[in-house]
C-alpha cells in the first residue's frame, strides 16, 4: 500500500472493484399492459422506464447480493475470507432478522467480515458507503464490501398501476478499500422524517405487526404519495450535487459523469435542468431496470465504469434521494 494519510490523519478511500447482478426475467411495459390499466405509452413517457427485471424459482435479496459481491470482489482482486467488512442497504431483506448481510456473509464464506444493514431507501448505496469509508479511511478495516440489493417486486402491489411499473429487482456491490491516487473527495448526507409518510411500507413492523387485517388492508405494500416525492426528489439531488461540487471547489463543468438514483427520467432531466448540466453527461439505465432503490445507484455506477464512461482521473458524483426522507451525493475522482 503507497496511501498516505491527509492532515486529519485518515486515508484516501477508493472503490477497487464493482459488481452487478440482474435477475434474468424481464418484464416489459407491454408485459404490464396485461396485468393492470396502463400503456407502453404511458409508462414510457412519464417516466422513461421500457423493461425492469424481477426474480424467479424463489431467488431472494441475498442471493443477487451474492452474486452482485462475487463480480465485485473477484474484480478487486481479492478473496471472499480477506473482506474485513460487509455493509448492506436494502428495503427488501431477506426477513425482518438477521441481517442481509450476514445470509450475503455466509453465501460468500467471507468469515472474517463484521456484517449489518442499512435502511436508508433508495439513498442506502450512499448512505451505506459513507459509513464504510469512515472504518477504512480511519484504518479500522482494510477493506468493505458495499452492496445494494433489492427485490421490490415482492413489496408493490401488483393491482396499483399508480407504482407497480415503477420498480425492479437487482442489486450492485463495490468493494471498498485505500488507494493512492484519488478516491472518495466527500460524501454529504440529509433526511427530513416529516415527509416520512410519502412513501413507506406501513405495516409489518411494530406498528402494525402482520395479521390478517394489514393483510387484507395491503399495508405490506409501497406506498407512495408520487406527485409530492417527485417535487421533493428533483429538490434534494439538485442541491445535494450543487452543494457538494461548490464545497469541494468545483464547478458542476468539472463533473465528468453525474449517475443518479434511477427513478423517472423526468426528475433527472429536471435537476439537470436546474444545475446548467447536459444530460448527455448522466448516466441511465432506468430504460432497462426501473428503480430498483438501493441497487440503483451502484448499478449504474458499475455499468459506467464497464461502458468506459468513467475513467481514470474524472470526477464523478452520485446522488440519491428516497424514502424517509433521506438524500446524499457523493464526490469521486475515479
Ligand atoms: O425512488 C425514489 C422515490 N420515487 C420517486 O422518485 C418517484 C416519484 N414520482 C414519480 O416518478 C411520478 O410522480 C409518477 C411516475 C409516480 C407519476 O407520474 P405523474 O406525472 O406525477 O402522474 P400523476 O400521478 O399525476 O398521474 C397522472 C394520471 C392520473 O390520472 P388522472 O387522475 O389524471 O385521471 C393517474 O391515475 O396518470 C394516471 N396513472 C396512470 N395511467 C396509466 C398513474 N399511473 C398510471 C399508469 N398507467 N401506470
Amino acid at each position: 500500500m503507497f496511501e498516505s494519510k491527509d492532515k486529519k490523519g485518515l486515508l484516501p478511500v477508493g472503490f477497487i472493484g464493482l459488481g452487478k447482478y440482474l435477475p434474468e426475467k424481464v418484464l416489459t411495459n407491454h408485459d404490464l399492459e396485461r396485468m393492470v390499466d396502463t400503456s407502453d405509452e404511458w409508462i414510457a413517457t412519464r417516466t422513461g422506464i421500457k423493461e425492469r427485471r424481477v426474480v424467479s424459482n424463489g431467488m431472494v435479496t441475498s442471493d443477487l447480493g451474492a452474486r452482485a459481491s462475487e463480480a465485485a470482489i473477484a474484480r478487486a482482486g481479492l478473496r471472499p475470507e480477506e473482506v474485513d467488512l460487509i455493509v448492506v442497504a436494502t428495503i427488501t431483506p431477506d426477513m425482518p432478522f438477521p441481517a442481509t448481510s450476514c445470509l450475503i456473509q455466509e453465501k460468500l464464506g467471507a468469515k472474517r467480515a463484521a456484517c449489518f444493514d442499512v435502511s436508508a431507501a433508495c439513498s442506502g448505496f450512499i448512505h451505506a458507503l459513507t459509513i464504510a469509508k469512515q472504518f477504512i479511511a480511519a484504518g479500522t478495516y482494510k477493506n468493505a464490501l458495499v452492496v445494494g440489493a433489492e427485490t421490490l417486486s415482492t413489496i408493490v402491489d401488483w393491482k396499483d398501476r399508480n407504482t407497480c411499473v415503477l420498480f425492479g429487482d437487482g442489486a450492485g456491490a463495490a468493494v471498498m478499500a485505500p488507494v493512492s491516487e484519488g478516491g472518495i473527495l466527500s460524501t454529504y448526507l440529509g433526511s427530513d422524517g416529516g415527509y416520512g409518510e410519502l412513501l413507506m411500507i406501513p405495516g409489518g413492523g411494530a406498528r402494525f405487526p402482520a395479521s390478517e387485517k394489514t393483510i387484507r388492508e395491503g399495508l405490506h405494500y409501497m406506498r407512495m404519495n408520487g406527485g409530492e416525492v417527485f417535487k421533493l426528489a428533483v429538490r434534494a439531488m439538485t442541491e445535494s450535487v450543487e452543494r457538494i461540487v461548490r464545497e469541494n471547489g468545483f464547478t458542476m463543468d468539472q463533473i465528468t459523469c453525474l449517475i443518479p438514483h434511477q427513478a423517472n427520467v423526468r426528475i433527472i432531466e429536471a435537476m439537470a435542468e436546474r444545475l446548467g448540466y447536459p444530460l448527455s453527461k448522466i448516466y441511465l439505465n432506468l430504460n432497462r431496470y426501473g428503480n430498483m432503490s438501493s441497487a440503483s445507484t451502484v448499478t449504474a455506477l458499475c455499468e459506467a465504469v464497464e461502458e468506459g464512461r468513467v475513467k481514470r482521473g474524472d470526477l464523478v458524483v452520485l446522488v440519491a434521494v428516497g424514502g424517509g426522507l433521506v438524500w446524499g451525493s457523493c464526490l469521486v475522482r475515479w
